[in-house]
């Protein structure tokens, strides 16, 4: 893997995101959790390249993304949708994510991402907010949270894009 700027991506962010999927991992080597996103943003903020993730209350994940300072996203170029079906359907409370899905966890400084990613994120939280229905302007958005399960959204700043070609 390379670094490259996020400005040099080929693959438009949003269907990197929205249609290829990507593995959102808070912790380190030694303490961390792995979930499938669809839901997400690539921009810039207070000056920074930065990442918007979003992450319900009962995703084990959340836990991770409070306790520790960074995160990746990993993305596979269409690929691992198995092994993303998998991270995206059981908890890492129930299962080993990796034991089940054979993804194996490569180090990135202080985070964690997969050996089969194509393009990798190094995030470091910059803000969290929660979503709450009084900001939808659009009232049909609140049929994605009949559970009251508002998002917590995340920015992090993008430190590092690691490319495999
Ligand atoms: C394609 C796909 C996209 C998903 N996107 C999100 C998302 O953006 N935010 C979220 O909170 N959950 C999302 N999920 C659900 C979590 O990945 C899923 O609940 C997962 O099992 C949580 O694992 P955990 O409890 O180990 O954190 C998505 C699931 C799939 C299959």
């Amino acid at each position: 893997m390379h670094e490259i700027s996020v400005k040099d991506l080929q693959a438009s962010p949003v269907k990197m995101i929205a249609d290829d999927w990507a593995l959102l991992t808070a912790g380190n080597p030694s303490d961390f959790n792995t979930m499938t996103v669809s839901w997400g943003g690539v921009g810039e903020l207070w000056g920074r390249d930065v990442v918007f993730v979003f992450v319900r209350p009962q995703r084990y994940t959340r836990e991770f993304m409070e306790k520790y300072d960074r995160f990746t996203l990993s993305f596979f170029d269409g690929g691992c949708k198995t092994e993303m079906g998998v991270c995206g359907s059981k908890s890492g409370r129930d299962i080993d994510k990796c034991a089940e899905t054979g993804l194996k966890p490569v180090a990135f400084g202080d985070a964690v991402s997969f050996e089969t990613a194509k393009t990798v994120f190094v995030c470091k939280k910059l803000a969290k907010w929660d979503l709450t229905p009084d900001g939808f302007l659009d009232p049909s958005i609140a049929a994605n949270y009949t559970a009251e399960d508002y998002h917590r959204m995340y920015v992090g700043e993008i430190e590092h894009v690691y490319r495999c070609d």
